[in-house]
């Protein structure tokens, strides 16, 4: 088979250069962090797809259950064109819509944004393949600096599921929903996955899995840096910690240094220190209350259409519409 084309927005040399800015600014501030979106290289992007398996992650199962039921009535009220996909991954329940809107006989171009381009080309092959006449546009870039390379025309649907707009914190939120609304025309439609709020005995599970999924990939950021940027971390000195903010309402991520430690990243010109039990935060991911997300939508222009929940009411899918701005 052919490899698919991709549209690339983030070279190697953009990747290395941003990779480098953040660990520079995350590695050096008083609370170190580093953005979750390192975590996805070739290894990452696996190691996620494993822990949509799992049986503690529950947003992928609930997920596919409300695309499952819903996806008919997505094609009807959408009538969409052209469906694009930000955070794509391997793009495995989107086939659900895809299967839906082709069925409908309105779709004609599936265009899916993701950083990795691993998940993107493997996805990419199995739907043009599952899919002729299709018109599959792929595109590597960042959700939160590329969307003005989606496609234009047509009646568009932007999917973006996953839960991971919980990934985001509230102000990178709320400039993230208002650049999709700018590029959407008023009456075209956003589809949005976010995990619901629930209790902690539930939630923290799927992110510190028995079989120590998720930790293999947290500390995966560790052996992107490494890789990339020439770094020493030592991987098996620091412990996977997933812990539940109540107050915020999201779950962080964090990765403890288990001893003293120094770590060397010539990439960027840094040693950095780490005191025994210090933590780097390297992911949020935020849990949603109906009345939240509408408002959010509210903010960014647009209308909650429709808000649907699987049976156990783990997970909610928003069909949202752009509305007119005075
Ligand atoms: N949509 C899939 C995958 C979710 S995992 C699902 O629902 O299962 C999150 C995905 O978002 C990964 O594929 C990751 O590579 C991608 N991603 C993370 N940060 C990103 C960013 N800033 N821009 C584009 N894609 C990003
Ligand atoms: N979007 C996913 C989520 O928030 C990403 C994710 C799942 C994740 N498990 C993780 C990210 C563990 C970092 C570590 O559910």
């Amino acid at each position: 088979m052919n490899a698919p084309e991709l549209e690339v927005h983030l070279d190697a040399d953009d990747l290395a250069r941003s990779l480098r800015a953040d660990v520079i600014n995350g590695l050096t501030a008083e609370k170190k962090t580093l953005p979750p979106k390192w975590f996805y290289d070739a290894r990452g992007s696996e190691l996620f797809e494993r822990i949509t398996e799992l049986p503690e992650y529950y947003p992928t199962r609930a997920e596919r259950q409300i695309l499952t039921d819903r996806a008919t009535e997505i094609a009807a009220v959408t009538r969409a064109t052209a469906l694009l996909e930000l955070g794509s991954g391997y793009s495995t329940k989107t086939r659900l819509l895809l299967d839906a809107l082709t069925a409908a006989g309105t779709l004609r171009t599936f265009a899916p944004m993701d950083v990795s381009p691993t998940a993107l080309t493997a996805a990419a092959s199995r739907i043009t393949a599952d899919y002729p006449g299709l018109a599959v546009h792929n595109i590597v870039g960042d959700l939160t600096r590329h969307l003005k390379h989606l496609p234009t025309g047509g009646d568009r649907l932007v999917a973006f599921l996953g839960g991971t707009i919980g990934n985001l914190v509230p102000a990178e939120r709320a400039a993230f929903l208002a650049d999709v609304r700018a590029v959407l025309e008023p009456g075209e439609h956003l589809l949005l996955g976010t995990d619901l709020v629930k209790s902690p005995s539930v939630v923290v599970p799927a992110y510190d899995d028995a079989q120590g999924v998720t930790a293999e990939f947290n500390r995966n950021v560790l052996r992107v840096l490494n890789a990339s940027l020439g770094a020493d971390f030592d991987l098996d000195g620091f412990a996977h910690v997933a812990l539940w903010d109540a107050e915020r309402e999201w779950i962080e991520m964090r990765l403890r240094a288990r001893w003293p430690m120094r770590a060397t990243i010539p990439g960027v010109g840094l040693v950095v220190d780490f005191a025994a039990g210090e933590e780097v935060r390297t992911e949020v991911s935020a849990k949603f209350r109906r009345e939240g997300v509408e408002r959010e939508l509210a903010e960014a222009g647009f209308a909650l259409d429709r808000w649907w929940t699987d049976r156990d009411g783990l997970f909610a899918v928003s069909l949202a519409r752009a509305v007119q701005e005075d």
